[in-house]
């Protein structure tokens, strides 16, 4: 089932989300949200989303990087479940790069992340996670995570000048920067 995505505003966004039972976990309802979790991400190509993100502020999100038309240039990463993660950051070096949400349509900004983390949850079956990720994936996750804390891409960024359009980003940004490799 496709879910109705939570826009910045709502105050469901800027909500801190509670840990999961196992027994949550393994019930049938449960099953079919993480369903309908990674169909409503395919729906809007996204390349994660969290539940506080489809107004429910429980610690779980869903990712994955395969061909995506709003990520073209990003390396891919496989549908992954996250339920109660917790993050360790490996490498304390910012790297700036765009991203985007699904509660803050139609736009693009500049976002500095660690480069390097561990990411230890559960997986959609209980089975416990541990997970190092870089760059891109790395990135996905810090967004993902800051999600169930309530927090979003702008409350990082460091010059809000960066903010754009998806429209002018594609074509100032992702075209200018293609232009300047030639
Ligand atoms: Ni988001």
């Amino acid at each position: 089932m496709i879910l109705k995505v939570a826009r910045l505003g709502h105050p469901i966004v800027r909500t801190a989300a509670r840990e999961v039972t196992i027994d949550e976990i393994r019930s049938h309802d449960f099953q079919l949200l993480i369903d309908s979790m990674v169909e409503t991400m395919h729906e809007y190509s996204g390349v994660g989303l969290a539940a506080t993100q489809i107004h429910l502020p429980i610690q779980v999100a869903v990712l994955e990087v395969e061909r995506n038309p709003r990520y073209p240039d990003a390396p891919s990463v496989p549908l992954t479940v996250l339920i109660n993660p917790v993050v360790t950051i490996l490498d304390n070096q910012l790297v700036d790069g765009y991203e985007g949400c699904l509660s803050i349509p139609d736009l693009r900004g500049l976002v500095p992340r660690f480069r390097r983390l561990r990411v230890q949850a559960l997986g959609r079956n209980a089975e416990p996670l541990d997970i190092i990720a870089e760059d891109f994936h790395a990135r996905v996750i810090q967004h993902e995570t800051d999600h169930l804390k309530g927090e979003v891409y702008l409350d990082r960024m460091r010059d809000m000048r960066t903010l754009a359009h998806l429209a002018e980003f594609q074509r100032y940004v992702l075209e200018g920067a293609a232009a300047a490799r030639k």
